[in-house]
């Protein structure tokens, strides 16, 4: 069994010998905090955007009354008037605490100080306040630091000129929630989601691609009347703990932390955050997703501060008011660190003892292709099967190395299905399947291939 660190370690090292994250800017020494997704990282990363997607916009659940949800997507722009984040009280209060360490002179966030203790396996001092988790150096007091990252918009540079890259996408959703009122047949309740990326300057980006400078995020605002709030809010958290399941996380590792009510933001009427046991939290969680029931505090700003109305009209009730609002909030790049940590195995009694067991309809690629030798009329049968199956799946055609090596790659890059073609194949017109979580093969006609993996990806 390899200790939660040593799993850290080789999944880094996986992911960069594979394809799925690289250093940003690696050629010039990297850039802390920013990272690059390759090949298979994109793929995977996507696949579970476009699931979110489906399950969020294109085929949401259905809600406690049995209806249908009604939620319609959003892709709004990164930078926006600069008030906006006034009036969501990121310019003045979006910030973490700071301190630098006298000595080797790092940064520390204050709040990450016995986190950093555990992660460098270092026992926490007694003393109050801690000293440098690094060196043992005294640190400086705390200060605040902004984590918006700030840019100008035109040629002139001033105050006036100066924006901000966007922290999370939910503000894009309140500002254009009168545009989709106005433009849609949406009526309250009603959802609005988005996919995109964020920004924010963090103090000590690390764990890899769990706490970053760049990352994306799947944000809905979900609108609804006041006295409704509670029973959407607890609607919400059970329905994002099932989808977390229903993309392969298993419950175990998930744990729903009520946040206590004297530590959610003033506004909010309840917060659950949905966390995860990654490796470097280990034996406790870490966030992954937030739920919170923000109230009408966002709409409520906004309107002050734009002096545009943004209550809603209740023809049926003939009443108006500003709707509350519950927020699923989850990290994408946060979330491809779940599956990779969450499918991450290494099982010495496996020809190729490192392999990733990611959700077969998730997986970057969905079947291997191979000619078990590249000669004697296999690669031309393997060609032809792998033109007729990218149709339908992502394929790879791989006739290189020795069979073994390949089936190695394969589970690394957690590959569900390897199709070779062998000898047999010319005489028989069958194919081995390889099961990539048993290591098993099976012989499968040529004409039933493609059957045989929509099956298996359909029985998910
Ligand atoms: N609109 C609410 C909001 O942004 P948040 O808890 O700050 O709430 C939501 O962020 C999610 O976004 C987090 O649960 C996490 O998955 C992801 N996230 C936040 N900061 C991140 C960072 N620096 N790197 C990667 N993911 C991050």
């Amino acid at each position: 069994m390899l200790s939660p660190s040593e799993v850290m370690t080789r999944l880094v090292a996986l992911c960069k010998r594979r394809g799925f994250v690289f250093p940003a800017s690696e050629i010039y020494g990297g850039l802390n905090g920013f990272w690059d997704f390759g090949p298979l990282g994109v793929q995977l990363k996507n696949r579970l955007r476009d699931n979110w997607w489906r399950a969020m916009v294109e085929c949401p659940p259905d809600g406690p009354d049995g209806r249908p949800l009604s939620i319609v997507g959003l892709d709004s722009a990164i930078i926006q008037h600069p008030r906006t984040w006034e009036a969501s009280g990121h310019v003045g209060g979006f910030a973490d605490p700071m301190q630098t360490c006298r000595k080797c002179k790092k940064l520390v966030r204050s709040d990450h100080i016995a986190d950093l203790y555990r992660e460098l396996g270092k026992p926490l001092p007694e003393s109050q306040p801690l000293p440098c988790p690094y060196c043992g150096g005294d640190l400086t007091e705390p200060r605040q630091f902004n984590l918006m990252f700030e840019s100008r918009v035109g040629a002139v540079e001033d105050d006036a000129s100066k924006v901000y890259l966007r922290p999370e996408t939910a503000q894009g959703i309140f500002l254009n929630y009168k545009n989709v009122l106005d433009t849609s047949r949406v009526k309250i309740p009603f959802g609005v989601a988005q996919i995109g990326k964020s920004f924010r300057n963090e103090v000590t980006p690390r764990n890899f691609i769990f706490r970053t400078r760049e990352f994306e995020q799947m944000e809905m605002e979900f609108f609804c009347a006041p006295e409704d709030g509670m029973t959407w809010y607890e609607f919400w958290v059970a329905e994002r703990l099932r989808w977390w399941e229903s993309v392969g996380v298993a419950r175990a590792n998930l744990f729903p932390h009520v946040i206590p009510a004297d530590e959610v933001a003033h506004y909010s009427k309840g917060t659950t955050d949905i966390e995860y046991k990654y490796p470097f939290t280990d034996p406790h969680f870490g966030e992954l997703e937030g739920v919170a029931y923000r109230t009408d505090y966002d709409l409520t700003q906004h309107q002050t501060f734009s002096k545009t109305p943004l209550d809603y009209i209740d023809q049926e009730n003939s009443r108006r008011y500003i709707p509350h609002v519950i927020e699923p909030a989850s990290g994408l790049t946060r979330g491809v660190l779940v599956l990779l940590c969450e499918g991450y195995r290494y099982d010495e009694s496996r020809a190729s003892p490192e392999w990733l067991k990611i959700k077969p309809s998730l997986a970057p690629i969905t079947c291997g292709i191979f000619p078990l030798v590249n000669k004697d009329g296999m690669p031309e049968v393997a060609e032809k099967l792998y033109r007729d199956l990218r149709r339908r799946f992502v394929c790879q055609y791989d006739p290189k190395q020795s069979i073994g090596k390949r089936y190695a790659r394969m589970d690394e890059a957690g590959t569900p299905f390897c199709v070779t073609v062998d000898g047999t194949t010319l005489t028989d017109q069958t194919v081995t399947i390889r099961n990539r979580d048993t290591a098993q093969q099976e012989r499968v006609a040529l004409s039933q291939v493609e059957a045989y993996i929509t099956a298996r990806l359909g029985r998910e």
